[in-house]
């Protein structure tokens, strides 16, 4: 292992630049009919729910009995409700896709559930039982106090069925659709669903019903505009690609006076255990998410540029409405997109977060895919479960980032890493990534007091950087120094240390207090979060 100590490396934060408010749905989720997210990770497994997708899991890992003690009186797993709603506080959950939506047609998961309709799984193969539809996903909701955001089904579904879902969802007279949901809940109350994105990925081509973008950019806006008649409440969410393509251009010059949101996905980690060439796992997986940011920097422009085109004043953000680090050639189709994460994994979801607090002023919505069992921070059994690696980074960003207001920063003197990335083009078109990466929150409160909560990515592998200054220059003279300082860190010498159902906690963070002396060490490949309380 290498140091680095020398004046020359520092870390700025400035309280005097702020750059917007951070979204507390930067913190979001994503649940989908794949695998065992939603029938053994929201609802327990059963024989009434198998076979789910993927075809080829033998009965007896679908469905090993949850005891009824481990369930809410609504039927829905409680430790996974727990963890989401009590431990990453999850403000809003994106449903029911993802690709299962280009298929979905909502009427087939509503009513008495011995009526409902099986269905074949176009997405992800077996078949679909819907049992869990919109009134268990709105419940499930109300429980885990989480905001819905629904997807509408832009692949065989028509605009009529998609006006018929949100009048079911948010109707309030005496209509046909709004009275099926009456009779449906028992209740008067509508679902309120504020958040409909149309379509999802509808530019690839593994969707049902892929397009080009002029063709969904046409029809986006016939129905962004009838669903504005139905319910002029509603926040439409319109469907990018990555935020760099030549779709996300296309579609945004067509729909930036129709739409409040533009989606954008990304995950960083596909085939980067590669093992032809292990050597370049790490620094293809840690400096990943610089090229989501470099994507988020293309897509402002884009809805900028579309923005003066058509003389719209309104802002438009952006929904990272899926985004994680997922390796597709672990996380498969076969064994229902089931990730486990190492701790390099840890890292780079830490990386990904700064960027989310860095873009504060453009990310609005940002929504971890998945939330359960599937390239997810939560693995469940039939009775228990625990908490990846990348949970601890999301579980910290959530409790310290959420709520303030982000500050610029810089690591201007930080070392680069020139190695490989992936995609291979950070180094040559962003930049060569920063070895040092920082974002910062300054919380302030009516009582005058003030929260400085700083997170530090030390990407370097092999490379500690001692004695690091971290220079806050707050106008008004208060200074860190001397403060009691929480930090929240987290280090393993073994990159590829996991954690598992016999070792749940094997990977955590480990926090302390200290009097802050003005500087730091951060261990190589490690990350660190600063809570410093004014
Ligand atoms: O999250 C897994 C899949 O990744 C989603 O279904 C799809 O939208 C994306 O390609």
């Amino acid at each position: 292992m290498a140091t680095t100590t020398t004046d020359e490396v520092h870390i700025d934060v400035f309280p005097s630049a702020p750059i917007a408010p951070v979204s507390e749905y930067i913190f979001s989720g994503f649940l989908e009919h794949l695998g065992k997210c939603i029938y053994g990770g929201i609802l327990p497994a059963s024989p009434d729910t198998f076979p789910h997708s993927p075809r080829n899991l033998a009965p007896a890992d679908q469905f090993t009995p949850t005891p009824k003690e481990l369930l809410t009186p609504e039927g829905f797993r409680k430790d996974v409700l727990e963890v989401l709603r009590d431990e990453l506080n999850t403000p809003l959950v994106r449903w029911p896709g993802g690709n299962y939506v280009s298929s979905y047609h909502w009427e087939d998961g509503v009513g008495p559930l011995e009526e409902r309709r099986r269905r074949p799984e176009l997405a992800w193969g077996g078949e679909e039982s819907n049992l869990f539809g919109t009134d268990e996903f709105i419940a499930w909701c109300r429980v885990a106090k989480i905001e819905p955001f629904l997807v509408l089904n832009m692949g065989t579904g028509t605009l009529r069925e998609a006006l018929n879902w949100i009048e079911y969802c948010n109707g309030t007279g005496d209509t046909y659709y709004a009275n099926l949901r009456r009779k449906n809940t028992g209740k008067d109350e509508p679902h309120n669903v504020k958040y409909w994105a149309l379509g999802n990925e509808v530019w690839g081509w593994w969707q049902v019903g892929q397009e080009t973008a002029s063709a969904y950019a046409v029809r986006a806006r016939q129905w962004a505009h009838a669903i504005k008649l139905i319910d002029p409440n509603v926040k439409l969410v319109g469907c990018g690609e990555t935020g760099l393509n030549a779709w996300d251009g296309v579609v945004l010059d067509e729909l930036v006076d129709k739409v409040d949101l533009h989606s954008i996905h990304l995950y960083t980690g596909f085939g980067v255990r590669d093992r032809t060439k292990p050597e370049r796992e790490y620094g293809r997986s840690v400096y990943g998410p610089d090229a989501a940011e470099y994507a988020i920097e293309i897509a402002r422009g884009l809805i900028n540029k579309a923005r003066i085109l058509k003389n719209v004043s309104k802002p438009i953000t952006l929904a990272f409405d899926e985004y994680g680090v997922w390796d597709n050639t672990v996380g498969t189709p076969a064994n229902g997109l089931r990730q486990i994460y190492t701790f390099t994994d840890a890292l780079a979801m830490a990386s990904w977060l700064n960027v989310f607090v860095r873009q504060a002023d453009i990310v609005e919505i940002a929504c971890i895919a998945q939330s359960v069992n599937v390239i997810s921070p939560l693995i469940v059994g039939p009775t228990g479960l625990f908490r990846q690696t990348i949970y601890w980074p999301l579980y910290l960003f959530s409790k310290y980032m959420r709520g303030g207001t982000s500050l610029r920063t810089s690591t201007a003197s930080s070392p680069r890493f020139t190695g490989e990335t992936l995609p291979e083009w950070i180094g040559t078109i962003k930049g060569a990534p920063s070895e040092l990466d920082v974002s910062a929150v300054l919380h302030s409160s009516s009582s005058n007091r003030q929260r400085l909560c700083v997170s530090v990515v030390n990407r370097a592998e092999h490379t500690a950087f001692e004695d690091i200054a971290l220079r806050v220059p707050f106008e008004e003279g208060k200074r860190l120094e001397g403060v009691e300082v929480e930090v929240n860190e987290m280090w393993e010498e073994d990159l590829g240390a996991v954690n598992g159902f016999e070792n749940p906690e094997r990977v955590v963070v480990k926090t302390r207090k200290e009097r802050w002396s003005g500087r730091w060490t951060f261990k190589e490949h490690s990350f660190t979060l600063f809570v410093f309380d004014l």
